[in-house]
């Protein structure tokens, strides 16, 4: 895992949960417009989340706990809980609150790589919670096992061999993400991810993600089969959000150019892609991996020592820029789809105008 990871690297002993939000947040009742169209083609996908829509909220570290999660619940989308690096105390707490501020479903995301990754499955399943995503790897047979004794499984999957290994190791519904995504990203785009795999496993439950922005997008993929799709940094950026401002700000300023993937300079020191907003931080991330890579050269440095001063560099790193507002040198993880986040919306109003716009879409052309 690369050292920008928001979870197990950048964990601090506080929560990683802010209530910056305060508990009389509105909780707000879906006002959705009629979607027969949209309805019919995403029927399967409403019925695995049992949501009015089949519209996910990628988990996103430090951003989606209690306040998101049920405001995108309430909306009639469907909230995930982020778990990062929270201990099982922390978790079980965030889902209670999550259950008080809303009665529809959510799920909870956890990360393959959390040292208490069943110890996490415990308390999800203790809790009643009805779907749980596995991020972060290839999941472990051990949590499969564990999480579909008692909920409906979601996992990534990078390509079509996987996915169909995954599905046939036990997994409910997959998520397909392109490189267009916010955070840690893979090499593929959904453009090509979806025709690889949505017409090869029709009978799959599968959610598009990466760089959707608009309603448009909605319609062409699940046209294309997907069952529902997933948003990440429209709901970042969403007045629920409990993002610093400075942190939604800079989403409503930036176009999709400036979200942009880390590079590695050194084949030796290994960086994992991550799509953020190009910032002083990014920058100097560059001339990191360039110093060390000429310290290794030298013979100044081990390898090792050298692998993990680079994995170590982003630690922390979003939070300092979603919870502390630090823009310049915190890690700006957003999605290509962050050029079409111009102002800071009500959660209802994404949700509301991504179904219009998709319904109007299917309607246009007569689906
Ligand atoms: C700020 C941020 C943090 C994220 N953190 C996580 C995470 O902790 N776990 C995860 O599985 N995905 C994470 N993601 C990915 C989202 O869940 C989602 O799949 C992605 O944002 C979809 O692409 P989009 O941003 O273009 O909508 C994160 C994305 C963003 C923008």
């Amino acid at each position: 895992m690369s050292a920008d990871t928001p979870v197990l690297n950048s964990a601090s002993s506080d929560t990683p949960v802010q209530n910056s939000v305060s508990s009389d947040t509105p909780v707000l009742n879906s006002v959705s417009a009629d979607t027969p169209l949209l309805d019919a083609l995403t029927a399967r996908g409403r019925a695995f989340l049992g949501s009015r829509h089949a519209i996910m909220a990628g988990a996103m570290s430090w951003v989606s706990e209690r306040h998101l999660v049920s405001a995108i619940s309430n909306a009639g989308g469907f909230g995930v809980i982020a778990c990062g690096a929270m201990t099982p105390t922390l978790l079980e707490a965030e889902i209670a609150a999550t259950q008080a501020l809303t009665d529809r479903p959510f799920g909870v995301n956890l990360i393959t790589m959390h040292p208490m990754l069943m110890d996490l499955i415990g308390v999800c399943r203790a809790a009643g919670v009805s779907h749980v995503v596995l991020a972060g790897g290839i999941p472990p047979g051990q949590a499969v096992a564990a999480i579909t004794g008692f909920a409906k499984l979601i996992a990534f999957a990078p390509n079509y061999a996987l996915a169909r290994k995954l599905l046939r190791s036990g997994t409910d519904a997959l998520v397909i993400e392109g490189s267009e995504a916010g955070g840690h990203i893979g090499p593929v785009s959904l453009a090509v991810l979806a025709q690889e795999i949505l017409p090869a496993l029709p009978d799959a439950v599968i959610f598009a993600a990466g760089g959707i922005g608009r309603g448009a997008a909605v319609a062409a993929l699940v046209e294309m089969g997907a069952s529902g799709v997933q948003l990440g940094t429209r709901f970042a950026a969403s007045a629920q959000s409990i993002a610093h401002p400075n942190f939604k700000k800079a989403f409503v300023r930036a176009a999709a150019r400036d979200a942009v993937a880390s590079v590695q300079f050194d084949p030796r020191l290994p960086v994992i892609p991550v799509r953020a907003l190009k910032n002083a931080g990014t920058e100097a991330f560059m001339e990191k991996q360039r110093e060390v890579s000429l310290r290794l050269a030298a013979g100044e440095v081990a390898l090792a020592d050298a692998q993990l001063e680079i994995e170590h560099y982003w630690a922390g790193a979003l939070r300092r820029a979603v919870i502390d507002g630090d823009v310049d040198n915190g890690s700006l993880m957003a999605g290509q789809s962050v050029g079409m986040v111009t102002a800071e919306e009500p959660v209802q109003a994404v949700i509301d105008g991504l179904v219009g716009e998709a319904e109007a879409a299917l309607a246009r052309r007569g689906s």
